[in-house]
């Protein structure tokens, strides 16, 4: 099966994936993205920012993006995502895998076709075949992880104190700004796709001290070879494991 990663703040094409740059059209954009070869059999990466890290989760074209995975075959995406937490006891380094979420965007195009009423099920946001097979190589690398809730926001500044405690009475548990609509629109191709959060600080009003962006890049670095570890082995359960969710 075809697989894609979708990396997040401060995750680049390792070496592990051996990545050529390459683009492709969409009836909503080109994207770039890079094939990569992982023993032998082909892996996506498309990093979300773009690979300078200048697009910021507002204006990242969504729909593109999963347009044009599906366009090259895409069958199962493994996103990466980095967060904030809105408990104080998920410290940054926590790994979180997302299971449901709260949507708080405003302004994003959410649906591939906008002209036909689509009322999509979302009982199950994230694929719990990809969710199985994380937790299970999680575990065999003694790391520790739990599932959560994630709050999106529009972004891109960051939440204020008020909002981190709202965010958190509603029954979030961790926050950022770009899993929606890029897990929709994953369920509405007919993509298996999961999304592993890294946390990389404390929201605002947890943390007392102003939020800085390179704090989160510093954190996603810290964590590189854990995630790279991890990939080696979720990547080729992807690639072969059977399918029998009802993603697709
Ligand atoms: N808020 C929103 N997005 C984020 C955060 C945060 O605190 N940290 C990393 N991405």
């Amino acid at each position: 099966m075809k697989v894609a990663i979708i990396g997040g703040s401060g995750v680049k094409d390792s070496d592990l994936l051996k990545t050529k740059a390459a683009s492709l059209e969409t009836p909503f954009g080109e994207v770039t993205f890079y094939h990569g070869l992982f023993r032998g059999e082909e892996v996506i990466f498309l990093p979300r920012h773009n690979k300078e890290h200048t697009l910021p989760p507002h204006l990242i074209n969504y729909r593109a993006n999963i347009r044009a995975l599906k366009d090259l075959g895409v069958k199962r995406v493994l996103a990466t995502s980095a967060v904030g937490a809105l408990r104080a006891d998920l410290p940054p380094g926590s790994l979180v895998l997302l299971n449901q979420f709260l949507d708080f965007t405003k302004r994003r195009a959410l649906s591939f076709d906008e002209t036909e009423v689509k009322h999509l099920d979302f009982s199950e946001p994230y694929c719990p075949e990809i969710l199985q097979i994380l937790k299970e190589e999680l575990a065999l690398l003694n790391l520790e992880s739990q599932e959560g809730c994630y709050v999106c926001t529009e972004g891109p500044r960051y939440e204020t104190p008020a909002e981190v405690k709202m965010f958190a009475q509603l029954g979030g548990d961790v926050v950022g700004m770009t899993n929606i609509p890029e897990v929709t629109l994953a369920k509405e191709a007919g993509i298996c796709y999961a999304c592993l959060a890294t946390v990389t600080n404390f929201g605002a009003g947890i943390q007392k001290k102003p939020l800085k962006h390179e704090e989160v890049i510093e954190v996603m670095n810290a964590n590189a070879s854990n995630l790279r570890r991890l990939l080696e082995k979720v990547i080729p359960r992807l690639q072969t494991d059977p399918h029998k969710c009802t993603c697709f």
